[in-house]
């Protein structure tokens, strides 16, 4: 069938939070936009839904990204102007701590149940990273002291050059690899790792789950999402992936331009992203426009063909960038049975299959900010990331959960064995993101190629949390880099 042809100022591919807040920013200011969305659904990684028990009762569970933390002011603001409201993690009570010996220890406060020892090994680690975060411009981790240098080694090589306590290395490196970048700790650079921890601000921030885990949406995060689809309306398109995006600039017309100018943009010009013509080619609809704004995981950005080709580069670059693998796990209980034990449902074990679990119980009568009337069942959160991750998904349907509901109950007691629901996230099997939570660089790549990330090509700007500098990774990111798009193209549109 033919496709219409819209005819638009911006064209916006991806629904994810970062296009559509560059939707709704341009779309506020009087542009006319479309976003085209290649899923049956806005939200991108924030996605609200139910899993059902075995009585077919249905709970709620947020399948992607949820947390909110207080430096992430641009996303809590956003919030709020929605008109959406937000609730803590339920935290009171004993933390677990499993150490690699599997023995569990009960605890309060920041500081692991360690050996003075390791505690002293963990602090040094701490102070050192928190010293490296302190030099680094989040906007352009490139451009610190000594960033080729640390973009070389690895984060495991490098925390191994300062300690040699296994058990310090694992528990520092679990919170940025197998708890952020998800990928293994020799697999990206200690700038990469310096990076995660400045984008929340500190080392310690990123460790403080306190912090990093503090706040939820009531409603779910893909509320964001929803809300600022709602805004934008019928200029939202479902179910159409871009597949061919032509373009050209308004005086140069060809990418060979493009090729030559980015020493300069090495240099730290800025680089010009003038509107041209850019037409979208989708598959039920073309559009027409000015500028695009490109609101996809940069690991997708080759599912694109570009005509011309985008800059040599650029087509580097985006073969350096890839996405790290976590399954999400959700377990309903009938309460939350650890609070009667006096437990929060916090637990860590550096280096075990599931490093981290969570109390994720919804608001309602057993959230911290109760309300009558709500669900009133527990549910536990936990995460699994890389090499295990591979691990579980080679298992088969009943080992996996079993070998996952044993890693629960290591934390939290035999009970933790019998939820009434039970949930796995697999980003990784979507086609239109690949992985989770996010994408990173291979060892080298940020101080390669970091600084074109956020340079536009031509007509084409890029948008996502995974070019982020505050909230990299996060949905906070992805607001603030939709925005950014947004306000650059308005500048250049007048
Ligand atoms: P996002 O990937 O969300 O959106 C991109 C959109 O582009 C998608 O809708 C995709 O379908 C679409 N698309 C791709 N290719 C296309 C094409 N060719 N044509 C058209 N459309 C195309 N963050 C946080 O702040 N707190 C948290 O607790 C967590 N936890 C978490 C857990 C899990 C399991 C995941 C997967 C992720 C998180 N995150 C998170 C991360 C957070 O979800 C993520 O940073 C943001 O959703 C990124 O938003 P973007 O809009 O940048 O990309």
């Amino acid at each position: 069938a033919e496709r219409p042809t819209l005819e638009r100022d911006v064209v916006i591919v991806g629904a994810g939070p970062a296009g559509l807040m560059a939707a709704y920013t341009l779309k506020k200011a009087g542009k006319s936009v479309a976003v085209v969305e290649a899923r049956e659904r806005v939200g991108g990684r924030t996605w609200n839904a139910k899993v059902k028990d075995m009585n077919g009762t249905e709970h709620f569970i947020e399948i992607g990204g949820q947390w909110i933390s207080p430096d992430q002011t641009r996303l809590s603001s956003l919030v709020e102007e929605l008109g959406l409201t937000t609730f803590k993690r339920y935290r009171d009570g004993k933390n677990v701590y499993r150490a690699p010996d599997n023995t569990r220890h009960t605890y309060t406060g920041e500081a692991l149940p360690v050996s003075d020892a390791t505690n002293a090994e963990m602090e040094k680690l701490t102070d050192l990273l928190n010293a490296k975060v302190d030099q680094m411009d989040v906007a352009r981790p490139w451009k610190m002291p000594d960033a080729a240098e640390l973009d070389t080694i690895s984060f495991r090589a490098w925390l191994q050059q300062h300690s040699d306590d296994q058990e310090a290395i694992d528990n520092i490196s679990m919170s940025i690899a197998s708890g952020m970048l998800t990928k293994p700790s020799h697999t990206f650079s200690a700038l990469q790792a310096l990076l995660m921890a400045a984008s929340a601000g500190s080392f310690s921030n990123l460790v403080d789950e306190d912090f990093i885990l503090d706040e939820r949406v009531v409603g779910g995060m893909q509320s964001v999402s929803l809300k600022l689809a709602q805004y934008v309306g019928d200029d939202v398109i479902l179910g159409s992936p871009v597949r061919q995006l032509n373009w050209a600039t308004p005086d140069e017309s060809t990418a060979d331009a493009l090729n030559n100018i980015s020493s300069d943009v090495r240099n730290g010009v800025p680089r010009n992203g003038a509107p041209g013509q850019v037409t979208a080619y989708a598959d039920s609809v073309i559009v027409k426009a000015k500028n695009v704004v490109l609101a996809v995981p940069p690991n997708l950005y080759h599912r694109i063909q570009y005509v011309p080709p985008l800059p040599r580069e650029q087509m580097i670059a985006h073969q350096h960038i890839s996405m790290g693998l976590v399954i999400k796990v959700h377990a309903v209980y009938e309460t939350p049975f650890w609070r009667e034990k006096g437990l929060s449902g916090t637990g860590f074990g550096g280096g075990h299959v599931a490093p981290e679990v969570y109390d994720n119980t919804n608001y309602g009568p057993n959230s911290v900010n109760a309300k009558e009337g709500e669900d009133p069942h527990g549910v536990l959160v936990s995460f699994i990331s890389d090499v295990h991750a591979e691990r579980m998904w080679a298992l088969s349907e009943e080992e996996r959960k079993q070998e996952i509901l044993a890693e629960l109950a290591a934390y939290l007691g035999e009970e933790a064995m019998h939820p009434i629901a039970f949930y796995l996230s697999d980003m990784a099997a979507e086609e239109w993101t690949r992985g989770a939570y996010a994408t990173s660089y291979d060892l080298g790549g940020l101080s390669r190629w970091g600084h074109l990330q956020n340079e536009p090509t031509g007509p084409i700007y890029y948008a996502c949390s995974d070019i982020a500098a505050e909230g990299y990774q996060h949905v906070d990111g992805a607001i603030r880099q939709g925005e950014i798009a947004a306000n650059s193209i308005l500048e250049q549109l007048g």
